[in-house]
């Protein structure tokens, strides 16, 4: 659960912008005013239409974009504009896994890619090796069968597999998932998800969670932030976020079908009082109402 009641947030971003391509004829201005901020040990979810910035925002918090432009990205109360930030540092402790895995996969066999990370730490070989085990079962890859693949030889789910545990094998304090479990399969992206839910509740693992599913985004996180055209739009916690269908749908969003459902049954005076985000929540809120 969140602590907003810690001193400083572990992510703060002030009225961030980001232009690409500033000063040529594909000039893309990006985020016009971005503001938002993240404690550890939260889990957050950052939806918004395609193109709204989703994924411009998440790359300021690894220190692959630097927020040169106006606005501020301060991480852990380290300003990241400033040139001195040791950006290797900054990606121990903040992984992010790309929105296109294949930008993320560079090592010729698959066990190898995945030791990359750990190997930079400096573990020795017999650490690696069960980080790499480790970090594979977390996403469901089978260590024996998938160690030696050629990465290029990978399905695109497996090759998601395979960037999220590359990511995880560096036991990040902060993990980014940008759309990361898109092509894989309903099941194993339901066991995926389980187990980053475990980190982040029993590891304390603060979890950025990136999602056009908006049923996956209720059951994993428990404040959202809504970004439209570059901008802060909505924020709250998550039942907040869902309980206002009609702004969700002025930035192109949805809510979980459950919860519709329940929107629904309420505008029939049926008594349920608070908006169910999974279908747990509803039998339970359903089961009341039929008992009382
Ligand atoms: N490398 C780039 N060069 C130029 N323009 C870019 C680049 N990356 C993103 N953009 C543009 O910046 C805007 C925001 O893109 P971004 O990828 O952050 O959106 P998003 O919310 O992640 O979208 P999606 O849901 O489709 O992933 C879009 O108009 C996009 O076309
Ligand atoms: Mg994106």
């Amino acid at each position: 659960m969140k602590d907003t009641h810690q001193a400083q947030p572990f992510i703060q971003v002030n009225d961030l912008h980001h232009v690409y391509l500033r000063g040529t004829p594909l000039e893309v201005t990006a985020l016009k005013g971005v503001t938002l901020e993240i404690y550890e040990g939260e889990s957050i979810g950052i939806i918004g239409r395609t193109g709204a910035g989703k994924s411009t925002i998440v790359q300021h918090f690894n220190g692959l974009l630097r927020a040169r432009q106006p606005g501020k990205v301060i991480l852990e109360g380290q300003d990241m504009s400033d040139p001195s930030v040791k950006v290797k540092a900054i990606r121990q402790k903040v992984g992010l896994v790309f929105q296109h895995p294949e930008q993320q996969l560079f090592e010729r066999l698959v066990g190898d890619d995945i030791a990359f990370g750990p190997k930079r730490l400096g573990l020795s070989r017999e650490e690696r090796r069960e980080r790499v085990r480790w970090a594979m079962e977390m996403v469901g890859l089978d260590f024996e069968r998938f160690k030696d693949r050629f990465t290029f030889s990978l399905s695109g789910g497996e090759m998601r597999k395979a960037a999220i545990a590359g990511v995880l094998a560096l036991q990040p304090k902060v993990l980014i998932l940008d759309e990361s479990t898109t092509g894989v399969d309903p099941r194993g992206r339901k066991d995926l998800l389980a187990r980053i839910l475990e980190l982040h509740r029993h590891h304390g693992m603060t979890l950025i969670f990136v999602s056009p599913n908006m049923e996956e985004v209720a059951s994993m996180v428990d404040r959202v932030y809504v970004i439209d055209d570059g901008r802060t739009a909505m924020s709250g916690t998550t039942r907040e976020i869902f309980d206002r269908p009609d702004d969700l749908r002025q930035y192109g969003l949805g809510v979980p079908q459950v919860t519709t459902i329940a929107h629904q049954l309420r505008e029939h005076s049926l008594p349920i009082t608070r908006t169910p985000l999974t279908v747990a929540e509803a039998a339970e809120d359903v089961w009341k109402i039929l008992n009382s």
